[in-house]
């Protein structure tokens, strides 16, 4: 029986600006995170020794999770055991995870399933951790865990981990074009060092954006929508400009790379506008047949981050 379900957003960078790479091999970041209403699942009941189990919604390619062990879940759970002084037997639990996003997306996926995994283990196991120490553990598990904990709308600095909730206006309608093959962060990092030696040290700001963000009028928001990324994805994978315009075509404001690819989103005016542009756009991707099934999805933002919820009600 399930004891508590936490379910996490997936992110899409609305600014993305890159610095030149730091000693430690990290980009300095600029970024403004926005969470939207795409979430994974995870589920904790009662276990006799650990266990972790993954479940996906159709367009979620499992085959790209790490080998059992070394998943994100696992490492969250022994760091947040570890830093109690609990050992690997006080460690039960039976979890499972249900990812509706997709994995290797750009989307922080697998942060949302650490960060939920924080949240989760922590009230399973009755660890009263507090929430600094839990931005501080979601920190050393990757640079977008700390955001997938707070969601909402949030500048991000330092690697990504230093988070920082913004005035957002919104909501913001979306439409999400996943890919049938993710892209490696790293691999679109270093291919953004090739193409950008003369990276300047310091990112680039986000001001105007955030300007825009509190006007509340997406299309102020449509032409600054910014992804220093988003070249080094399309020289990786050429067909996602096809794709940015077809759905510009189809009546979207501004379509970019998410994150690291290859995931690309699509500015809408309003929630009927993201529908008609999802339908116009999934037509076309089903007669072009180029991309297998493809998948279109229509969200908003800002939605919650990592949160408790039970029998789909929120739960406080
Ligand atoms: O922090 P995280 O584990 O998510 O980072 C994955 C990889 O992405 C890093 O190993 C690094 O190659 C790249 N990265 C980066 N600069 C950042 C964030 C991530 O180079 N600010």
């Amino acid at each position: 029986m399930t004891d508590l379900t936490v379910r996490a957003p997936a992110k899409i960078n609305l600014h993305l600006g890159v610095g030149a790479p730091r000693p430690d091999g990290f980009h300095p970041l600029v970024t403004v995170f926005h969470a939207i209403s795409l979430y994974d699942d995870l589920s904790v009941a009662a276990g006799e020794r650990w266990q972790v189990d993954f479940e996906t919604a159709p367009y979620v390619r499992l085959t790209e999770l790490p080998e059992p062990g070394s998943n994100i879940v696992d490492v969250a759970a022994r760091r947040l055991a570890r830093h109690h002084g609990l050992d690997d037997g006080q460690c039960a639990a039976a979890v499972s995870v249900f990812k509706s996003i997709p994995i290797a997306g750009g989307m922080a996926g697998g942060s949302a399933d650490a960060a939920a995994a924080l949240v989760a283990l922590d009230r399973h196991w009755d660890l009263q951790t507090s929430d600094d120490e839990l931005l501080a553990l979601a920190a050393e598990l990757g640079s977008d865990v700390p955001f997938s904990l707070v969601g909402g709308t949030a500048l991000g600095t330092g690697r990504g981990e230093v988070v920082e909730p913004v005035a957002d206006s919104g909501p913001w309608w979306w439409v999400v074009v996943p890919s049938a093959q993710g892209l490696s962060t790293p691999a679109v990092y270093r291919r953004h060092d090739e193409l950008r030696p003369d990276a300047p040290a310091e990112p680039a700001d986000a001001e105007r954006l955030l300007a825009a963000l509190r006007s509340g009028d997406p299309r102020e928001l449509a032409p600054l929508l910014h992804n220093d990324l988003q070249a080094a994805a399309l020289d990786l994978r050429p067909d996602l400009a096809d794709l940015i315009d077809a759905g510009e075509r189809a009546g979207a404001l501004r379509g970019l790379v998410s994150g690291s690819g290859p995931t690309v989103v699509f500015l809408a005016t309003d929630g009927p506008s993201a529908r008609r542009v999802a339908g116009t756009l999934l037509e076309e991707l089903l007669q072009n047949g180029d991309d297998g099934e493809p998948t279109v999805l229509v969200a908003n933002g800002p939605a919650a981050g990592a949160h408790l919820v039970a029998n789909g009600v929120q739960a406080d």
